[in-house]
């Protein structure tokens, strides 16, 4: 089993299927981690937290100072600050913004025909609302752009091969460029607030207790890399899924309101996240099988949401289908913070994609290669040809 190579990257799910079927978690022994393939257990790894910590250092491995890698009370206490900054509200207000991105973005290739879904499209339109989220000035947003790139480095390898240790070198000089710059502008918002995530961050309390300056830059630093690569994904296996599925396109352009249930529909079936870490702070016992303390574990979110003790007939996409418990945004303490953004970034992404172009198919029906980042599933590019409407 090579859990890296292309084919398995593209189409991992015969192999979860087996995994599942044979129920006990798996050691994977060229990487020491323990996997976790059914829904009941994954669900149990992210919500347990008292035995399968987030901090990493609880199997000796070292992780970047952010929430996701907290466990209670420091998540707990981190968790409601950020919580005061990031709102649903602030979430909300940006959906004219995202559409006219969004036809920004699609204008211009529009009379081409053709167009590389991913890099025209995918991949610009998450970065561009992150940034506008957040409130960096649109001059700095190329900068924005290399510090999320080198931060997604950081899950181009296995930890502890070389390349990963070059990866941690340009992460913590990144960091500290960030550090530099940012506490400029977090001055700006403290003395003139806008409508941005950065002014609502630097007045953050509860009971008292404030953000500091390390803490805003590493939950900037997050948000490049938890929201930038998942919503690519989302949009691209969206895509995907339609293509491959031309009676539930069908069924979508019959029936719009069902865009939102479609969304939902690729988040399980091509979930663009498809492990989470954990770490194990004691002994459990799962399926008869005994993670030892001290060891990693992944939790197989991809495999979870194609279980079929949960989800009948879980390989077919199906855009009503109801009821969707998926954990593509994990579960628990940890639950997604930006789940409302990505949901709306998708929602109004293809409200204008389906309005603007009528057929559409891939260019070529070649194997796609999987994006760098291992942690996600989804095409590096996707091209494709089409009718404007
Ligand atoms: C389709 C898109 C996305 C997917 C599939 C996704 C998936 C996830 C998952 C599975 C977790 C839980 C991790 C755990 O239990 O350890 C998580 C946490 C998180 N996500 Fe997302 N995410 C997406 C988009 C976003 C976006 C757009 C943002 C921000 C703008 C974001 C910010 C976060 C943050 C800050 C956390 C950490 C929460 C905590 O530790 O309490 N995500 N995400």
């Amino acid at each position: 089993m090579d859990l890296f190579s292309d084919d398995f990257r593209r189409n991992p799910y015969p192999l979860y299927e087996r995994m599942r079927t044979a129920q006990p978690p798996l050691y994977e022994p060229r990487t020491d981690f323990w996997m976790i393939f059914d829904y009941a257990g994954v669900k149990r790894a992210l919500t347990d937290h008292s035995a399968f910590a987030s901090d990493m250092s609880a199997a000796n491995q070292r992780a970047p100072s952010w929430m996701i890698f907290f466990d209670p009370p420091r998540h707990t206490k981190l968790r409601a600050l950020i919580s005061r900054a990031f709102t649903p509200g602030i979430v909300a207000n940006l959906e004219p913004r995202i559409r006219q991105l969004s036809r920004e973005l699609l204008y211009p290739v529009l009379d081409r025909g053709e167009m590389d879904f991913a890099a025209d499209f995918a991949v610009p339109l998450p970065l561009k609302v992150i940034a506008e989220l957040i409130g960096i000035p649109a001059a700095d947003w190329p900068r924005f752009r290399h510090w999320s790139d080198v931060i997604l480095t950081l899950s181009y390898t296995v930890s502890g091969a070389a390349a990963g240790a070059e990866a941690g070198l340009a992460f913590r000089a990144t960091t500290l460029e960030m550090a530099e710059y940012l506490p400029a502008i977090l001055e700006d918002r403290r003395r003139a607030p806008k409508d941005d995530l950065l002014t609502n961050l630097v007045h953050a309390e509860v009971d008292g207790a404030r953000l500091t300056a390390d803490e805003i830059v590493a939950f900037v630093q997050l948000l490049l890399v938890a929201g930038n690569e998942t919503t690519t994904n989302l949009l691209n296996n969206t895509l995907l899924c339609l293509m491959e599925n031309p009676d539930q396109l069908a069924r979508l352009r019959a029936e719009p309101g069902l865009l939102p249930s479609a969304i939902e529909e690729s988040l399980r079936h091509s979930s663009p996240l498809q492990f989470m870490f954990r770490a194990m702070r004691q002994d459990v016992e799962l399926h008869g099988q005994t993670i030892p303390a001290g060891k990693r574990v992944l939790a197989m979110i991809g495999s979870a949401n194609r279980d079929p003790l949960q989800f009948p007939d879980p390989d077919r996409y199906d855009i009503a289908r109801d009821p969707n418990p998926h954990i593509a945004f994990g579960h628990g303490i940890h639950f997604c913070l930006g789940a409302p953004l990505s949901r709306l970034e998708a929602r109004v992404a293809f409200t204008e994609f389906l309005n603007l172009v009528g057929t559409f198919g891939r260019t070529s029906n070649e194997p796609w290669k999987p994006r760098k980042a291992l942690h996600v599933l989804g095409p590096e590019n996707l091209p494709i040809c089409f009718k404007p409407v």
